[in-house]
């Protein structure tokens, strides 16, 4: 059986200049956790390009959506972003990944902090009516450079907010902190700092987090990565994996070189 399996274009919209989503068709086989990546890409001089992309849906949905950013010399994105509807898309077999429900312990709150496209998997774990039942509250934290990369995200959390099911889920639990680093902001910041200084929980009217209360998934730079680790480390937070759930979880967000 191949490796990949090819999928149709459904639907493309480009946020910036920088970022586009996409939708695809999704076999009826193809099953996945929310939170996950597989790698996805397109066939160049007769063979598969592919990368690792989160996926942006959620599991409950017939297709399936990615969120990407465009490099202009990247192999796969300069071609990817050129897509149109009704085009294929190779999709592997095997999602996997670490933002996975199971790896983290029960806790009250569950904060999904991204920078950039790291915010995909996290769409897809709003989407999750599940997750509204293990925690009293969902925070959604995206950083970004400018305010108009954040409209992915803001749209999803609007379309969550008016959906007639996933709404009343939703409902008073999912708080969204978006927050922007290079021009004037309603939060201005980058996320790790507005954690450490407790700006972010002061904001929302919760306590400062602690691994006791608060469990952390975590989705960006390599740089990013970094320091959020070492913030929860000073905390006392132990990184989950599914065979030893934990306090925190992480995963790189997409960036091609
Ligand atoms: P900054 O503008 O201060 O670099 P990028 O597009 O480069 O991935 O960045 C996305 C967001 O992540 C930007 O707001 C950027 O802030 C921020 N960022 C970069 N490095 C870190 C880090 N080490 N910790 C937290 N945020 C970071």
């Amino acid at each position: 059986m191949a490796a990949f399996e090819p999928q149709t274009v459904l639907d493309v919209r480009h946020w910036t200049d920088r970022l586009f989503s996409f939708k695809i068709t999704r076999d009826r086989g193809f099953r996945f956790e929310n939170g996950q990546f597989v790698m996805i890409g397109l066939p160049v001089d007769g063979r598969p390009l592919v990368r690792a992309y989160s996926i942006a849906s959620a599991n409950h949905e017939d297709e399936l959506e990615f969120f990407s950013i465009k490099v202009p010399n990247g192999p796969l994105t300069s071609r990817l972003s050129q897509i149109n509807v009704g085009d294929q898309i190779l999709v592997g077999r095997k999602p996997t990944g670490t933002l996975v429900q199971d790896s983290l312990l029960p806790g009250k709150r569950l904060y999904l902090v991204s920078t950039g496209t790291g915010v995909a998997p996290f769409v897809s774990i709003i989407k999750d009516p599940t997750v509204y039942e293990r925690y009293e509250h969902v925070i959604l934290i995206h950083g970004c450079r400018f305010i108009d990369e954040l409209a992915y995200g803001r749209e999803t959390v609007e379309a969550i907010a008016s959906d007639e099911i996933l709404g009343e889920y939703a409902e008073g639990k999912l708080l969204y902190y978006p927050t922007v680093t290079r021009e004037p902001f309603v939060h201005q910041g980058r996320v790790t700092e507005m954690l450490a200084d407790g700006r972010i929980p002061t904001d929302l009217g919760l306590p400062p987090l602690a691994f006791e209360d608060d469990r952390v998934m975590i989705c960006g730079s390599e740089a990013m990565l970094a320091d959020m680790v070492a913030l929860l480390k000073s905390r006392d937070y132990i990184e989950g994996s599914h065979s030893s759930p934990g306090h925190y979880v992480i995963e790189k967000a997409f960036v091609e070189k």
